[in-house]
């Protein structure tokens, strides 16, 4: 595997991210008329994760089990070792995550959430408070699920939509101290960094920042639980931006950060572009508190809810995070996307982050009321105009507060998920066609609201209808623009 970034330049000057790799197993895509999108909407309760992939252009709602697999990973699965207990294929996913992520003992989960609902099990009680970075939905989920709360401790730069800060997913050192003494380290069972804040433009955090956040952690004997389902190109982009990495190695950025952890969690669909999760460490102790939930909600000890076949993609996987060529796709073609964006006055979250593009759906949409769920109308317009189907990242995945109040939230996205070496640059240069005509027409779209509220994780299940009849408008315009174009 080749360790070193391969630049390549145009002699045009063009700034192209070319891809090092080529497609030798490829999809079928349908494009389908804009009246049928709408009727996708319709028949999806406008939520874009009601919608049917036979409708559905480009999928961009995640990077989630989406990025694609490389042959040595679809080669690795054939030889899985079936087995309940003692499977081999577990022995090499163990050796995989000591090797990547430096920890010895391994707790296998089916996915983030389930590693995230051990933790919380464990560790999270009435009263406890989980000072963090940044909140993901399900971690949030299930902290408060168990009696918790948990306070997000950025710096106001994160919450500039539009900013040049290299590190805007970076700990608050102060408001984490001043944290720590509000609700004594006593009630404070871990704290919790997570690598490019999900919600809000997949923003990393630095080395530097970590290495102080430990340092707080040791004075007040805290644990410090690491989320590194994004870590991968979080350690691309601690390469890049901060100068005392930019000649070190993937290996080496990653164990620099995970070594800086007491626990590391991840979503292996995400970290490792396969299917599972787990929780690792280097402390018998935390290992030995953990154990006896992973049988309870996994699975036994060797399989922790997986199949044999992703847990051998897992270990393949978590060794392709050290291939810059791998690693640095994904980041580059965001930061083209962005930048196209950008470039036709479309308000995206700048610096590009990791995961996805992330739209600013309040700049473009500020005549909708913050109740009528912007970002879920624009992700809803979005897919009804050009067949991409988005995520809502803003008030309609918040969490109604304990009385019932809506929350609304700190910003209102579109994530457009770019998964590892998945799309092509003439598809990317469709979606900034098609925003750009969407931020030109924004006027035309309105709110949407629930028919069907459900108490838990609502964005995954609810069911909504526009107000009005702006679906409608966008199409007459559509037609009248782009004629019997799809
Ligand atoms: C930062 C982060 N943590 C946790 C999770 C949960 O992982 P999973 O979807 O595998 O349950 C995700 C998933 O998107 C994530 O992005």
């Amino acid at each position: 595997m080749s360790n070193n970034y391969q630049k390549v330049k145009f002699f045009s000057g063009e700034n192209i991210p070319l891809e090092l790799h080529k497609a030798r197993i490829v999809q079928k895509l349908f494009l389908v008329p804009i009246e049928r999108r709408l009727e996708a909407l319709k028949e999806g309760g406008f939520n874009t994760f009601g919608l049917q992939t036979t409708d559905i252009f480009l999928d961009m709602i995640t990077d989630s089990g989406t990025n694609a697999m490389s042959d040595n990973q679809l080669a690795a699965m054939m030889r899985a070792d079936d087995a309940y207990a003692g499977s081999q294929s577990y022995v090499r996913m163990q050796k995989a995550v000591e090797d990547v992520l430096g920890k010895k003992y391994l707790l296998p989960a089916h996915q983030g959430r389930a590693a995230e609902n051990i933790l919380a099990c464990a560790y999270v009680k009435k009263g406890s408070v989980i000072p963090m970075n940044y909140h993901f939905t399900t971690t949030l989920a299930h902290i408060t699920q168990y009696g918790g709360g948990i306070e997000e401790l950025l710096y106001d730069e994160a919450y500039v939509i539009n900013s040049s800060h290299p590190f805007k997913g970076n700990m608050n050192l102060e408001k984490l101290e001043d944290c720590i003494k509000r609700h004594s380290a006593a009630n404070i069972p871990f704290i919790r960094m997570e690598a490019s804040t999900n919600l809000i433009g997949g923003q990393p955090f630095s080395v530097e920042n970590l290495r102080a956040v430990r340092a707080i952690a040791d004075k007040y004997n805290i644990r410090l639980v690491l989320d590194a389902s994004l870590m991968g190109e979080n350690a691309w982009l601690v390469k890049q931006r901060e100068p005392e990495f930019h000649h070190t190695g993937m290996a080496d950025i990653i164990r620099t950060m995970t070594n800086l952890a007491d626990i590391v969690y991840f979503s292996a669909r995400k970290l490792s572009s396969s299917r599972g999760g787990g929780i690792c460490t280097n402390d018998l102790k935390v290992y030995k508190e953990l154990e006896p939930l992973v049988p309870l909600f996994e699975g036994f000890l060797t399989y922790g809810g997986m199949s044999v076949r992703e847990i051998e993609a897992i270990a393949v996987g978590l060794y392709e995070t050290w291939d810059e060529n791998m690693i640095c796709q994904s980041p580059q073609y965001i930061e083209y996307l962005v930048n196209s964006a950008v470039a036709k006055g479309v308000p995206m979250v700048t610096p590009p982050g990791v995961l996805g593009a992330h739209v600013n759906a309040r700049g473009i949409c500020s005549h909708i009321p913050k109740t009528q769920y912007i970002a879920g109308a624009f992700a809803a317009a979005f897919f009804l105009i050009s067949g991409v189907r988005g995520m809502e990242r803003g008030s309609l995945s918040n969490q109604r507060d304990e009385y019932g109040n809506e929350t609304f939230a700190d910003m209102e996205l579109l994530r457009l998920a770019v998964p590892r070496r998945v799309f092509t640059l003439s598809q990317i240069k469709y979606v900034v066609d098609r925003l750009d005509w969407l931020t030109q027409n924004s006027r035309l779209i309105g709110g949407l609201k629930f028919v069907y509220e459900p108490p838990v994780l609502r964005f995954f299940m609810g069911r909504l209808e526009p107000i009005g009849d702006w679906p409608q408008k966008l199409i007459a315009k559509f037609k009248e623009d782009f004629g019997d174009s799809l």
